[in-house]
């Protein structure tokens, strides 16, 4: 079977709030066991999740400073995955050593790197600043789902199912729909942006910032290979510059798809809402992180019923339509990634 990841790249394992200085967390992701853990030092390390002795999980175990030790025979494992302590015995076997993974905490999150570590890059993390900056505020959360990870980014790419599956939740004038969208394609980067001039502000940004008159709104999707969708999404006074890039007269809201491939089938979708107004209202943030919940669940439902549906009838073909225009860009961007890192590998 043809591989559906792309490894030498950073997925987010969890959020840095997720991951407690006491104990492990246990995560699969690209189908590989992984435990995380942080150091004395609040750092966050990244090991396989299999003690080389008899296998057991070291997620099982405990951290004990800067070491995770073994819950079965309590060998201990330092950040580099080396075993430095064997109960009862001063050898250590030279060869008692587990996987280790680059990792890193940036913008609110653990980022892993499953690839070769010789490529992991710092700086090639994507820059989602607005989730840990002082001017904006976050709400967000994590969802499981039992589909294959790349269903979700084509169902991100595409604005027109929100009057569908969203018709409870966020679906709004159903002029939008008429509203063409233009797609375009920056190396590994996808972006698909719709301008709504002169419409009405929909009932979420009115509660937000009181509009008087017709706004000019925006959906702007970026999707960042391999599995990092933003909308850039908000609205301002309708003639105020914002298509110009003038938002002064308007709100911005960062929504986050953060998602990671657990396996072939299975996905870890953290999300989350960034915005720069009514910074410290709580009650905001409480409605956003319902509604997000909500809304995103939706997709969640229908995207497991199509990975289901597609396990069911094998290989037979799709019929595409005009609005796969980005999703199939997106596959093709991601196939030739994948492509190129199996050069002359062995799978
Ligand atoms: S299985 Fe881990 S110490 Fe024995
Ligand atoms: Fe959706």
């Amino acid at each position: 079977m043809t591989a559906s990841f792309v490894r030498n790249a950073w997925y987010a394992a969890c959020w840095a709030s997720d991951l407690g200085s006491d104990k492990p967390h246990a995560k699969t992701i690209l189908g590989e066991p992984v435990v995380l853990w942080r150091d004395k030092s609040g750092a966050p390390v990244a090991l396989e999740d299999r003690c080389c002795h008899r296998h057991l999980p070291l997620s099982l175990g405990r951290v004990t400073g800067n070491t995770l030790q073994c819950g079965y025979h309590g060998l201990e494992f330092n950040a580099l995955g080396r075993c430095v302590s064997v109960p009862g015995q001063s050898r250590v076997p030279p060869n008692a050593t587990i996987q280790s993974y680059p990792v890193c905490q940036r913008h609110a999150l653990i980022w892993i790197w499953c690839g070769d570590p010789s490529q992991a890059d710092a700086n090639d993390i994507p820059d989602l600043f607005w989730l840990d900056h002082p001017d904006w505020t976050q709400t967000g959360g994590h969802l499981h789902m039992r589909a294959d990870y790349r269903l979700l980014i084509d169902n991100l790419l595409d604005l027109t199912h929100v009057s569908y599956i969203h018709k409870n939740t966020i679906a709004g004038d159903p002029k939008e729909a008429l509203v063409p969208v233009k797609t375009t394609r920056e190396g590994d980067c996808i972006r698909v942006e719709r301008w709504m001039l002169g419409f009405t502000a929909p009932p979420m940004y009115n509660k937000a910032r009181r509009f008087d008159g017709p706004v000019d709104r925006w959906q702007l999707i970026k999707w960042q290979a391999p599995s990092i969708v933003t909308l850039d999404i908000g609205c301002a006074d309708a003639g105020t510059g914002a298509p110009e890039g003038d938002r002064s007269q308007g709100i911005s809201m960062w929504s986050n798809h953060i998602i990671t491939p657990e396996t072939e089938t299975t996905t870890h979708y953290l999300w989350a809402f960034a915005r720069n107004y009514k910074l410290e209202d709580a009650s905001v943030s409480k409605v956003l992180a319902k509604g997000g919940m909500q809304t995103f669940m939706e997709d969640v439902v229908v995207l497991e019923r199509q990975q289901a549906a597609l396990e069911e009838v094998g290989e037979r073909p799709v019929v595409d339509i005009n609005i796969d225009n980005a999703p199939l860009q997106f596959r093709n961007t991601l196939e030739n990634l994948i492509a190129a890192e199996n050069v002359g590998s062995d799978c």
